[in-house]
């Protein structure tokens, strides 16, 4: 038999649990237990909770729910609708990143571009603002990086005029990085069809030269990021934008990797020392995942997330997630937790 593979603790910047509010999508145990299942001990949550999270008196009490149930680690970004600059300088404290959304997405969140020069200005940190800018609004949104120096991270980059403004800015030095999704790389508009409404998310899903357009240009892309977007089977069939991804991106890119479309070097780097990077996080080597290298298929009725289900449920992958280890003690192993609620750190 192979060896056994062995990868540094995977990042997730961008992952949605949902918690408080809506946790009949997903909680802050069932998600980091999907975390630990796909190989993540960190992720950083959104905050277009059902209340959005853009007070420091949502944010403390968010936190103190994760502190009870979480068995990965976890940190938090903050939101802002424009009018809660006076929140920032408590909020940069307590979170890791900003979020803005200037797109029509999950939640009631949509942000006016006029915004942004006031928001960056008063954020000022050296923790990202990260953003959902889509193609109609990126461009507008850079030029504020450019005025301001304010490190940006522009959250799943989809198609060829998302990342090509990004990669302008790469090339002229501004402090911009972006990530992808496994959904973007793995799926195009044509699995709509066969998908229906579990195929319906934000980007939406696109032409197979945009994604083409992606993993040729995978040299600008600094993240994986899974948007882990859980929603229950009943809100997907009204409409709900998002996918879930903690369990199968990892699977994922290992099997592009024996494709030969991706190294293992760049994977490390996409999913663990960027993500780190990007946030201020260091590493730990007793923090790391063991993974079996088998084929097999994805399959729904063994997901940890809450919702049940993924977009690449039946698809062939490559690398069983075996053992996590966090500060050398066994979280994770042979498909279940060892380690009890509230046992993770908040970052
Ligand atoms: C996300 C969600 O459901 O919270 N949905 C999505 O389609 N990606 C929000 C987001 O990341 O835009
Ligand atoms: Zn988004
Ligand atoms: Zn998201």
């Amino acid at each position: 038999m192979a060896d056994i593979i062995k990868l540094p603790g995977l990042v997730d910047i961008h992952v949605h649990l949902r918690d408080p509010g809506q946790t009949q999508k997903e909680d802050f145990y069932s998600g980091t237990m999907a975390a630990l299942a796909g190989g993540y001990t960190t992720v950083f949550d959104m905050p277009n909770n059902a209340e959005p999270i853009t007070t420091v008196v949502k944010l403390k009490e968010k936190i103190k729910i994760a502190k009870t149930k979480v068995v990965s680690d976890i940190g938090f970004h903050f939101g802002s609708l424009g009018d809660n600059l006076s929140e920032f300088e408590q909020a940069k404290k307590l979170a890791s990143g900003l979020k803005l959304y200037l797109n029509v997405t999950t939640g009631n969140y949509l942000l006016d571009p006029s915004y942004l020069l006031k928001i960056f200005k008063a954020w000022n940190s050296k923790k990202p603002i990260l953003l959902h800018a889509e193609a109609d609004v990126i461009k507008t949104a850079l030029k504020i990086t450019q005025q301001t120096k304010q490190p940006t991270h522009v959250c799943h980059v989809s198609c060829r005029d998302e990342l090509m403004p990004i990669i302008e800015a790469k090339k002229a030095g501004l402090p911009v990085t972006c990530g992808v999704t496994p959904h973007h790389l793995f799926l195009s508009n044509k699995d709509e069809l066969r998908l229906g409404n579990y195929g319906l998310m934000k980007p939406a899903l696109k032409p197979k030269s945009d994604q083409d357009f992606l993993w040729n240009n995978m040299g600008y892309i600094d993240v994986i990021e899974s948007d882990h977007a859980p929603h229950t089977r009943t809100e997907k069939k009204e409409g709900a934008f998002g996918v879930p991804g903690l369990e199968t991106t990892l699977p994922l890119m290992l099997q592009a990797e024996r494709e030969g479309k991706i190294t293992r070097q760049d994977l490390i780097i996409k999913c663990s020392t960027n993500p780190r990077s990007i946030i201020g996080l260091s590493e730990d080597p007793t923090t790391y995942v063991e993974i079996t290298p088998e084929e097999y298929k994805i399959s729904n009725a063994q997901l940890k997330s809450k919702c049940g289900w993924s977009p690449f449920d039946s698809q062939s992958v490559f690398g069983r997630i075996k053992r996590v280890v966090m500060r050398g003690k066994t979280v994770f192993e042979n498909g279940e937790t060892q380690v009890k609620q509230g046992s993770g750190r908040i970052i």
